[in-house]
């Protein structure tokens, strides 16, 4: 069996997430037991709900990371040996598995098998995985935009995001994004067919923007960023609007979270503002996968992503993702991609 370089928790953050967090070790990979099955990874999904979890107990849907252990997460890999029946040598396949070069995993419901004809390998892990996903969920079952309204999404131009706004353009409405470069700006209003976008760190406040991107109101939010992004949306959503809370990104290193000044709108303005989390729909997977894979197929749908190389450059991936560093999916290429020209 393979020994594998693995990226471990070495403490927890307070505030801000730094590289001595992390430590990398060296472990021999267990030998496989029946139904196992070896993996050699080749993209690691770097994502912020990772953060949550370096904190004591996690989050509220996840128990978080151990102290000395690997961090894990969705990775994309090629079965190097099998001892399950459902998957072959050759296999690639996706999974919440550790941050490491390789790894023994369970076949059952936590392996599934990816194809790749149908897209780039690394799509799987953004546009065509769960963070496509849960833009799909915040959109269309939350969202719900209908033609000539106008939709605002925050970290727009992000993983989720990018998905988020090309669904609700697809869907007719008018799509407004904000990001945190002219770049990026560029992106979303260029490739993405969005209709208008603004750099939230030149605007002079987001509370300003929004008053001259969305004169007309707001009628659904896809809601990333929280803090001061959330209070100007409270201000500028028109009556019955639609607010899914996807992430609050501006908030996950804070000790002192922002106050929400706005907060009395959601009810003089009966806005229907709903928390989701993704893996709560998981079902939808594969679903989501065939109706996305045929957007890209036909042009409807532009993809970003972020390939960073290395197993070493992880956490320096993972901090830069947090302060906004990446240009659209982020992910991290640990293997050699045999699909890849
Ligand atoms: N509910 C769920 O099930 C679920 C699932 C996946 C993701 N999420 C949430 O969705 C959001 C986006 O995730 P993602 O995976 O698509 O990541 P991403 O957008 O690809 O990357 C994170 C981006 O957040 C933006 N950001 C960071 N700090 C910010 C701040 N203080 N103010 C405004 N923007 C900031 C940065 O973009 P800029 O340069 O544009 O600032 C950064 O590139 C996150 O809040 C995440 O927690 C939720």
């Amino acid at each position: 069996m393979p020994t594998t370089r693995q990226v471990s928790l070495a403490s927890r953050p307070e505030t801000a997430v730094l590289p001595e967090n992390f430590m990398m070790l060296d472990a021999a990979t267990p030998p496989l037991g029946d139904g196992d099955v070896l993996v050699r990874h080749i993209y690691m999904s770097v994502d912020p709900y990772m953060r949550g979890l370096m904190n004591d107990g996690g989050v509220a849907y996840a128990a978080g990371f151990e102290i000395g252990k690997p961090l894990f997460g969705r990775v994309i890999g090629e079965v190097a040996e099998s001892r399950n029946a459902d998957f072959r040598e050759g296999d690639f396949v996706y999974g919440m598995l550790d941050w490491a070069e390789w790894s023994v995993a369970k076949g059952g419901e936590s392996l599934r098998r990816v194809d790749p004809a149908l897209a780039p390998l690394s799509y799987f892990l953004g546009t065509l995985g769960f963070p496509g996903l849960t833009a799909y969920v915040g959109m269309m079952l939350i969202g719900k935009p209908k033609e000539g309204e106008t939709v605002y999404v925050s970290a727009a131009s992000g993983a989720v995001g990018q998905v988020a706004g090309q669904l609700a353009r697809i869907a007719g409405a008018r799509v407004v994004g904000s990001a945190g470069s002219d770049e990026k700006v560029r992106f979303i209003t260029g490739e993405c067919g969005f209709h208008d976008g603004f750099n939230y760190r030149i605007a002079p406040t987001v509370l300003e923007a929004l008053r001259l991107h969305c004169s007309d109101g707001i009628d659904v939010i896809f809601e990333n960023v929280g803090g001061e992004n959330l209070d100007a949306v409270l201000a500028h959503a028109n009556p019955f609007a639609r607010i899914a809370v996807c992430g609050m990104i501006s908030q996950y290193n804070l000790a002192e979270p922002y106050h929400l000044r706005h907060v009395k709108e959601v009810v003089s303005k009966r806005l229907n503002m709903q928390g989701f989390v993704v893996r709560d729909h998981a079902h939808l997977i594969e679903q989501f996968i065939e109706e996305t894979a045929g957007h890209i197929a036909d042009g409807r749908m532009a993809v970003a992503e972020d390939v960073m190389n290395g197993l070493d450059n992880a956490p320096a991936a993972f901090i830069g993702m947090l302060a906004g560093e990446n240009f659209g999916k982020r992910v991290i290429q640990v293997g050699q991609d045999p699909n890849a020209f």
